[in-house]
Protein backbone atom coordinates (compact mmCIF):
# COMPACT_ATOMS: atom_id res chain seq x y z
CA UNK A 1 0.00 0.00 0.00
CA UNK A 2 1.72 3.40 -1.14
CA UNK A 3 1.33 6.40 1.14
CA UNK A 4 -0.44 7.97 -2.29
CA UNK A 5 -2.36 5.62 -3.76
CA UNK A 6 -5.13 6.19 -5.88
CA UNK A 7 -4.38 10.20 -6.03
CA UNK A 8 -3.65 12.27 -8.64
CA UNK A 9 -0.77 15.02 -8.83
CA UNK A 10 0.58 17.78 -11.09
CA UNK A 11 4.21 18.65 -10.33
CA UNK A 12 5.33 22.54 -12.07
CA UNK A 13 9.26 22.34 -13.52
CA UNK A 14 9.41 18.35 -12.76
CA UNK A 15 11.40 17.92 -15.65
CA UNK A 16 14.44 18.78 -14.23
CA UNK A 17 16.24 18.65 -10.37
CA UNK A 18 13.91 19.45 -7.26
CA UNK A 19 10.65 18.84 -9.08
CA UNK A 20 11.87 15.20 -11.26
CA UNK A 21 12.88 14.45 -7.69
CA UNK A 22 9.23 15.34 -6.27
CA UNK A 23 7.54 13.34 -9.48
CA UNK A 24 9.65 10.32 -9.12
CA UNK A 25 8.68 9.97 -5.21
CA UNK A 26 5.36 10.58 -5.69
CA UNK A 27 4.91 7.92 -8.44
CA UNK A 28 6.71 5.54 -6.43
CA UNK A 29 4.16 6.37 -3.12
CA UNK A 30 1.46 5.47 -5.91
CA UNK A 31 0.07 8.64 -7.28
CA UNK A 32 -0.33 8.95 -11.17
CA UNK A 33 1.86 12.47 -11.66
CA UNK A 34 1.44 14.83 -14.49
CA UNK A 35 4.82 15.86 -14.96
CA UNK A 36 5.06 19.56 -16.45
CA UNK A 37 7.68 21.39 -17.38
CA UNK A 38 8.00 24.43 -20.13
CA UNK A 39 11.72 23.13 -20.81
CA UNK A 40 13.35 26.04 -20.82
CA UNK A 41 16.65 27.04 -19.74
CA UNK A 42 17.98 28.20 -16.20
CA UNK A 43 16.88 32.03 -17.24
CA UNK A 44 13.26 30.71 -18.21
CA UNK A 45 14.28 31.06 -22.24
CA UNK A 46 13.19 28.73 -24.96
CA UNK A 47 11.42 25.68 -24.50
CA UNK A 48 11.90 21.61 -24.93
CA UNK A 49 10.62 18.41 -23.59
CA UNK A 50 12.67 17.62 -20.41
CA UNK A 51 9.06 16.58 -18.84
CA UNK A 52 9.69 13.73 -21.28
CA UNK A 53 12.51 12.37 -19.63
CA UNK A 54 10.87 12.43 -16.14
CA UNK A 55 7.87 10.39 -17.48
CA UNK A 56 10.90 7.96 -19.43
CA UNK A 57 11.69 7.40 -15.64
CA UNK A 58 9.04 7.10 -14.02
CA UNK A 59 7.67 4.18 -17.03
CA UNK A 60 10.94 2.60 -16.30
CA UNK A 61 10.40 1.94 -12.44
CA UNK A 62 6.56 1.16 -13.17
CA UNK A 63 4.91 4.58 -12.08
CA UNK A 64 2.40 5.97 -13.87
CA UNK A 65 2.90 9.46 -15.44
CA UNK A 66 1.86 11.69 -18.49
CA UNK A 67 4.30 15.13 -19.64
CA UNK A 68 2.39 18.40 -20.15
CA UNK A 69 4.74 21.09 -21.55
CA UNK A 70 2.63 24.08 -20.09
CA UNK A 71 3.89 27.36 -18.98
CA UNK A 72 3.02 28.38 -15.75
CA UNK A 73 3.33 32.51 -15.84
CA UNK A 74 0.79 31.79 -18.48
CA UNK A 75 -2.31 32.03 -16.96
CA UNK A 76 -4.23 30.23 -19.39
CA UNK A 77 -1.63 27.29 -19.69
CA UNK A 78 -1.68 27.13 -15.78
CA UNK A 79 -5.48 26.10 -16.17
CA UNK A 80 -4.74 24.01 -18.85
CA UNK A 81 -1.96 22.13 -16.68
CA UNK A 82 -4.98 21.56 -14.09
CA UNK A 83 -7.56 20.33 -16.67
CA UNK A 84 -5.00 18.57 -18.31
CA UNK A 85 -5.17 16.42 -14.86
CA UNK A 86 -8.88 15.67 -14.76
CA UNK A 87 -8.42 14.70 -18.41
CA UNK A 88 -5.56 12.00 -18.07
CA UNK A 89 -6.98 10.76 -14.64
CA UNK A 90 -9.86 12.09 -13.73
CA UNK A 91 -9.39 13.86 -10.88
CA UNK A 92 -6.56 16.18 -9.06
CA UNK A 93 -5.84 15.51 -5.64
CA UNK A 94 -2.48 17.30 -5.54
CA UNK A 95 -0.93 20.48 -6.97
CA UNK A 96 2.91 21.02 -6.20
CA UNK A 97 4.05 24.48 -7.88
CA UNK A 98 8.17 23.84 -7.84
CA UNK A 99 8.87 25.53 -11.47
CA UNK A 100 11.41 28.31 -11.53
CA UNK A 101 14.14 29.97 -12.95
CA UNK A 102 16.93 32.88 -11.61
CA UNK A 103 18.39 35.75 -13.46
CA UNK A 104 20.31 37.04 -10.33
CA UNK A 105 22.45 40.44 -10.18
CA UNK A 106 22.87 43.24 -7.53
CA UNK A 107 19.57 45.49 -7.95
CA UNK A 108 21.69 48.25 -9.52
CA UNK A 109 22.65 45.94 -12.29
CA UNK A 110 19.64 44.19 -13.12
CA UNK A 111 17.84 44.59 -15.96
CA UNK A 112 13.54 45.10 -15.39
CA UNK A 113 12.74 42.26 -17.43
CA UNK A 114 14.96 40.47 -15.70
CA UNK A 115 12.64 40.97 -12.42
CA UNK A 116 9.48 40.76 -14.16
CA UNK A 117 10.56 37.34 -15.65
CA UNK A 118 11.22 35.97 -12.13
CA UNK A 119 8.06 37.16 -10.86
CA UNK A 120 6.40 36.34 -13.54
CA UNK A 121 7.01 32.57 -13.13
CA UNK A 122 7.56 31.84 -9.52
CA UNK A 123 4.66 34.76 -8.34
CA UNK A 124 2.20 34.35 -11.59
CA UNK A 125 3.31 30.57 -11.74
CA UNK A 126 1.84 29.74 -8.59
CA UNK A 127 -0.97 31.99 -7.85
CA UNK A 128 -2.26 30.71 -10.87
CA UNK A 129 -2.07 27.25 -10.66
CA UNK A 130 -3.36 27.49 -7.11
CA UNK A 131 -6.25 29.75 -8.92
CA UNK A 132 -7.59 26.86 -11.46
CA UNK A 133 -7.02 24.36 -8.81
CA UNK A 134 -8.99 26.64 -5.99
CA UNK A 135 -11.98 26.71 -8.63
CA UNK A 136 -11.54 22.99 -9.18
CA UNK A 137 -12.05 22.24 -5.75
CA UNK A 138 -14.46 24.45 -4.74
CA UNK A 139 -16.86 23.21 -7.24
CA UNK A 140 -16.40 19.58 -6.36
CA UNK A 141 -17.19 20.55 -2.85
CA UNK A 142 -20.03 22.61 -4.22
CA UNK A 143 -21.17 19.70 -6.14
CA UNK A 144 -21.62 17.61 -2.68
CA UNK A 145 -18.01 15.53 -3.58
CA UNK A 146 -15.73 15.39 -0.76
CA UNK A 147 -12.64 17.59 -0.87
CA UNK A 148 -9.15 16.39 0.72
CA UNK A 149 -6.62 18.36 -1.68
CA UNK A 150 -2.99 19.62 -1.00
CA UNK A 151 -1.22 22.74 -2.56
CA UNK A 152 2.13 22.80 -2.18
CA UNK A 153 4.50 25.61 -3.01
CA UNK A 154 8.35 25.92 -3.13
CA UNK A 155 10.22 28.89 -1.44
CA UNK A 156 13.83 29.09 -0.24
CA UNK A 157 16.09 31.04 2.06
CA UNK A 158 15.91 33.41 -0.47
CA UNK A 159 12.51 34.40 0.45
CA UNK A 160 12.52 33.68 3.94
CA UNK A 161 15.73 36.38 4.78
CA UNK A 162 16.90 37.67 1.92
CA UNK A 163 20.52 36.99 -0.29
CA UNK A 164 22.87 39.20 -1.82
CA UNK A 165 22.03 39.16 -5.64
CA UNK A 166 18.42 37.93 -5.49
CA UNK A 167 16.62 41.06 -5.15
CA UNK A 168 13.89 39.53 -8.10
CA UNK A 169 13.84 35.83 -6.76
CA UNK A 170 14.03 37.08 -3.23
CA UNK A 171 10.65 39.08 -3.61
CA UNK A 172 9.04 35.99 -5.72
CA UNK A 173 9.88 33.16 -3.23
CA UNK A 174 8.50 35.62 -0.09
CA UNK A 175 5.20 36.75 -2.26
CA UNK A 176 5.31 32.45 -2.55
CA UNK A 177 4.97 32.48 1.36
CA UNK A 178 2.12 34.74 1.31
CA UNK A 179 0.14 32.92 -1.29
CA UNK A 180 0.77 29.91 0.83
CA UNK A 181 -0.88 31.66 4.14
CA UNK A 182 -3.04 33.41 2.58
CA UNK A 183 -4.89 30.32 0.29
CA UNK A 184 -4.27 28.29 3.48
CA UNK A 185 -6.95 30.49 5.08
CA UNK A 186 -9.16 30.52 1.94
CA UNK A 187 -9.01 27.14 1.09
CA UNK A 188 -9.51 25.45 4.50
CA UNK A 189 -12.99 25.20 4.92
CA UNK A 190 -12.99 23.26 0.98
CA UNK A 191 -10.83 20.75 2.62
CA UNK A 192 -7.33 21.90 1.40
CA UNK A 193 -4.05 22.03 3.10
CA UNK A 194 -1.72 24.60 1.92
CA UNK A 195 1.89 24.50 2.62
CA UNK A 196 5.03 25.70 1.42
CA UNK A 197 8.76 23.66 1.30
CA UNK A 198 11.97 25.52 1.46
CA UNK A 199 14.75 22.46 -0.89
CA UNK A 200 17.85 22.13 -1.11
CA UNK A 201 19.76 20.52 -3.54
CA UNK A 202 22.67 20.58 -6.49
CA UNK A 203 20.75 21.63 -9.35
CA UNK A 204 21.24 23.77 -12.56
CA UNK A 205 19.95 26.85 -10.03
CA UNK A 206 23.34 26.01 -7.53
CA UNK A 207 24.88 24.76 -10.47
CA UNK A 208 25.41 28.67 -11.74
CA UNK A 209 26.60 29.93 -8.02
CA UNK A 210 30.40 30.61 -8.63
CA UNK A 211 32.14 27.86 -6.76
CA UNK A 212 29.34 25.13 -7.38
CA UNK A 213 29.61 21.97 -8.52
CA UNK A 214 27.35 20.84 -11.19
CA UNK A 215 23.98 18.86 -10.49
CA UNK A 216 23.05 15.53 -10.13
CA UNK A 217 21.03 13.18 -12.65
CA UNK A 218 18.67 10.79 -11.03
CA UNK A 219 19.70 8.04 -12.36
CA UNK A 220 23.36 8.08 -12.17
CA UNK A 221 23.45 6.02 -8.55
CA UNK A 222 20.46 3.35 -7.49
CA UNK A 223 16.84 5.12 -5.77
CA UNK A 224 18.06 4.57 -2.22
CA UNK A 225 21.46 5.78 -1.56
CA UNK A 226 22.17 8.55 0.30
CA UNK A 227 23.94 11.90 -1.02
CA UNK A 228 24.26 14.95 0.72
CA UNK A 229 23.04 17.22 -2.05
CA UNK A 230 20.68 15.21 -3.96
CA UNK A 231 17.54 17.59 -5.22
CA UNK A 232 15.61 14.92 -4.11
CA UNK A 233 16.41 14.68 -0.35
CA UNK A 234 12.86 17.08 0.24
CA UNK A 235 10.88 14.73 -1.59
CA UNK A 236 9.87 12.76 1.50
CA UNK A 237 9.04 15.62 2.96
CA UNK A 238 7.33 17.12 0.21
CA UNK A 239 5.33 13.53 -0.43
CA UNK A 240 4.48 13.52 3.22
CA UNK A 241 2.82 16.49 3.35
CA UNK A 242 0.89 15.30 0.45
CA UNK A 243 -0.32 12.70 2.20
CA UNK A 244 -3.53 11.95 4.31
CA UNK A 245 -1.29 11.76 7.27
CA UNK A 246 -0.60 15.46 6.87
CA UNK A 247 -3.97 16.97 7.22
CA UNK A 248 -3.61 18.76 10.46
CA UNK A 249 -0.84 20.98 8.63
CA UNK A 250 -2.04 23.63 6.73
CA UNK A 251 -0.50 27.52 6.41
CA UNK A 252 3.32 25.99 7.45
CA UNK A 253 6.55 26.59 6.16
CA UNK A 254 9.08 23.65 6.19
CA UNK A 255 12.98 23.52 5.21
CA UNK A 256 14.44 20.39 4.10
CA UNK A 257 17.98 20.92 3.76
CA UNK A 258 20.44 17.94 3.62
CA UNK A 259 19.06 15.42 6.06
CA UNK A 260 17.43 18.44 8.28
CA UNK A 261 14.06 19.43 8.48
CA UNK A 262 13.20 22.43 9.72
CA UNK A 263 9.81 24.34 10.65
CA UNK A 264 9.98 27.68 9.74
CA UNK A 265 8.47 30.68 11.94
CA UNK A 266 8.52 33.78 11.09
CA UNK A 267 7.19 37.67 11.62
CA UNK A 268 6.03 37.42 15.31
CA UNK A 269 6.09 40.71 17.16
CA UNK A 270 9.28 40.81 18.91
CA UNK A 271 9.11 44.21 20.98
CA UNK A 272 7.21 47.00 21.33
CA UNK A 273 7.54 50.61 22.70
CA UNK A 274 4.12 52.97 23.16
CA UNK A 275 3.65 55.99 23.44
CA UNK A 276 1.39 55.90 26.15
CA UNK A 277 -1.46 57.52 24.15
CA UNK A 278 0.14 60.64 22.74
CA UNK A 279 2.08 61.02 19.02
CA UNK A 280 5.17 60.28 18.97
CA UNK A 281 8.30 63.17 18.72
CA UNK A 282 10.71 61.75 15.53
CA UNK A 283 13.57 63.95 17.50
CA UNK A 284 13.31 61.75 20.45
CA UNK A 285 12.31 58.68 19.04
CA UNK A 286 15.67 57.77 17.58
CA UNK A 287 17.20 56.98 21.32
CA UNK A 288 13.88 54.87 21.97
CA UNK A 289 14.14 52.89 19.14
CA UNK A 290 18.00 52.07 18.98
CA UNK A 291 17.91 51.71 23.31
CA UNK A 292 14.47 49.94 24.20
CA UNK A 293 13.01 48.60 20.79
CA UNK A 294 16.90 47.23 18.92
CA UNK A 295 18.84 47.27 21.90
CA UNK A 296 21.31 47.72 19.51
CA UNK A 297 22.35 50.45 16.82
CA UNK A 298 22.87 48.04 14.31
CA UNK A 299 19.99 45.91 13.96
CA UNK A 300 19.90 43.27 11.37
CA UNK A 301 23.65 43.95 9.84
CA UNK A 302 25.39 40.50 8.55
CA UNK A 303 27.87 42.04 7.18
N1 LIG B 1 18.27 24.02 -5.76
C1 LIG B 1 18.12 24.58 -4.57
O1 LIG B 1 19.02 24.48 -3.70
C2 LIG B 1 16.87 25.34 -4.24
C3 LIG B 1 16.78 25.96 -2.98
C4 LIG B 1 15.61 26.61 -2.64
C5 LIG B 1 14.54 26.63 -3.53
N2 LIG B 1 14.66 26.03 -4.77
C6 LIG B 1 13.49 26.07 -5.66
O2 LIG B 1 13.20 24.74 -6.07
C7 LIG B 1 12.51 24.79 -7.32
C8 LIG B 1 13.19 23.86 -8.30
O3 LIG B 1 14.46 24.38 -8.62
P1 LIG B 1 15.71 23.48 -9.07
O4 LIG B 1 16.84 23.89 -8.20
O5 LIG B 1 15.30 22.06 -9.14
O6 LIG B 1 16.00 24.09 -10.52
P2 LIG B 1 15.82 23.46 -11.98
O7 LIG B 1 16.18 24.52 -12.95
O8 LIG B 1 16.56 22.17 -12.06
O9 LIG B 1 14.27 23.14 -12.05
C9 LIG B 1 13.28 24.12 -12.30
C10 LIG B 1 12.37 23.60 -13.39
O10 LIG B 1 11.31 24.53 -13.61
C11 LIG B 1 11.04 24.56 -15.00
N3 LIG B 1 10.36 25.80 -15.37
C12 LIG B 1 10.89 27.05 -15.37
N4 LIG B 1 9.98 27.94 -15.79
C13 LIG B 1 8.84 27.24 -16.03
C14 LIG B 1 7.54 27.63 -16.48
N5 LIG B 1 7.24 28.90 -16.75
N6 LIG B 1 6.60 26.67 -16.62
C15 LIG B 1 6.90 25.36 -16.35
N7 LIG B 1 8.12 24.94 -15.95
C16 LIG B 1 9.07 25.88 -15.79
C17 LIG B 1 12.42 24.45 -15.63
O11 LIG B 1 12.36 24.03 -16.99
C18 LIG B 1 13.11 23.44 -14.72
O12 LIG B 1 12.99 22.11 -15.19
C19 LIG B 1 12.51 26.25 -7.75
O13 LIG B 1 11.29 26.83 -7.39
C20 LIG B 1 13.64 26.84 -6.94
O14 LIG B 1 13.49 28.21 -6.78
C21 LIG B 1 15.80 25.39 -5.13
Amino acid sequence: MGLLDGKVAVITGAGHGIGRGHALEFARHGAKVVVNDLGGSLRGEGQGRAADETVALIDKRGGTAAADYSDVSDFEQAGALVQRALDAYGRLDILVNNAGIVRDAVIWNMPPEDFEAVIRVHVMGTWSTCHHAARHWRAEAKAGRPVNGRIINTTSGAGLGGNFGQSSYAAAKAAIVAITQTVALELHRTGVTVNAVGPSGLTRITASIPGMPDSFEPDEVPEDEWREMDPANSSPLVAWLASDEADHVTGQVIRSIGDRIIWMRGWKEHRTISADGKRWDATTLGSLINQDLFETRAPGMRF
